[in-house]
């Protein structure tokens, strides 16, 4: 499946009462298979969750934990920038040089990696153990 339209299509769902702004995410993992998530928002503001964060438990709940490819899309001014949270989150799971396209509904696009998105990202090798 293309990661775009499943983007697309998951970021329908989102749940957004509060800010009123859809994002979907989706994620190749390394079987090909594809995982979509959209923001979960709470009442109690700090408990709703981002569309990356979904799709990134979809993708463990599923039984993988390597990304190979991410696409992100929202409604906003300009390609959707992952916040600082999700730049951690997709750096657990997916090596620097893997490729994240940000999106807008309107189709401006900006390809970026995570290792960009995220420079110096903390991994668990800087635990120092094997
Ligand atoms: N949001 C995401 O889901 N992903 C992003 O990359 C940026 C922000 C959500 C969180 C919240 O539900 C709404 O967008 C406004 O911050």
């Amino acid at each position: 499946m293309d990661l775009e339209n499943a983007a697309r299509a998951v970021r329908e769902n989102a749940y957004v009462p509060y800010s009123r702004f859809k994002v979907g995410a989706a994620l190749r993992s390394a079987s090909g298979a594809v995982h979509a998530g959209c923001n979960v928002e709470n009442a109690a503001y700090p408990e709703g969750t981002c569309a990356e964060a979904g799709a990134i438990a979809a993708m463990v709940a599923s039984g993988e934990t390597e990304i190979v490819e991410a696409f992100v899309v929202a409604d906003s001014p300009r390609p959707v920038p992952p916040c600082g949270g999700c730049r951690q989150k997709l750096a657990e799971f997916a090596k620097s040089e893997v490729k994240v396209t940000l999106a807008t509904v309107s189709g401006e696009v900006l390809v970026t990696t995570v290792g960009d998105l995220l420079p110096g990202a903390f991994r668990n090798d800087d635990m120092g153990k094997a």
